[in-house]
């Protein structure tokens, strides 16, 4: 597994986990009550879906083709933990991967000597992705008074222990194209050779 081959799969494996994401939270924007937060998840999954747009053209831009990616990792979570049942328990998985996504996202945008077009593609998701953050939080608040704040936290915080679990279990592959690209960014600019 070269450089080459581990960008095509980061880069395919995020515009995936976008093209999920959109589908879950269309799907839910889909069903929803009128309300504040029917009208948040319809934001919520538009822009999802302008993030695999987002991916697409870079990949393009940078002259890749998405490469085959396996199961989303989203999927291993509702395996895990089961379907949501209410309201409550979509939000607090979402925020979960929300809190991966971006913290995924910000230490790939750490590397140095990242193409442009890769650079510019995460600053403009994140910008979005801080938002879905914000409005699943102030949601969840709202919720407080129906099913207890002692409730919500433990539910996140269940879902928080399946997200350790799952992430570490099977994305142990996407961290390692990582770290090797981070690998060989540091030896290059230390006048080393990768292997
Ligand atoms: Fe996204
Ligand atoms: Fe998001």
């Amino acid at each position: 597994m070269n450089d080459k081959d581990n960008e095509d799969w980061i880069l395919s494996f995020y515009r995936f986990s976008e093209i999920t994401g959109a589908l879950f939270f269309g799907r839910l924007a889909r069903v929803l009550p009128p309300s504040e937060i029917q009208r948040d998840m319809t934001k919520h999954f538009a822009d999802e879906s302008m993030h695999a747009w987002y991916w697409t053209r870079a990949l393009d831009e940078l002259g890749k083709k998405p490469v085959h990616i396996g199961d989303a990792y989203q999927d291993q979570y509702l395996e895990s933990v089961g379907i949501p049942t209410n309201i409550m328990e979509i939000l607090a998985i979402t925020n979960v991967f929300e809190c991966r996504v971006i913290a995924q996202y910000a230490m790939h945008n750490r590397v140095p000597d990242l193409n442009p077009v890769i650079t510019s593609t995460f600053d403009t998701i994140m910008t979005d992705e801080k938002w879905h953050i914000q409005w699943i939080g102030d949601a969840l608040k709202t919720l407080e008074p129906k099913f207890g704040k002692e409730h919500i936290d433990a539910t996140l915080d269940r879902y928080r222990k399946a997200d350790k679990e799952i992430y570490g279990k099977i994305i142990v592959e996407h961290e390692e194209r990582i770290e090797h690209i981070l690998d060989v960014k540091k030896k290059n600019s230390s006048g080393e050779t990768s292997d």
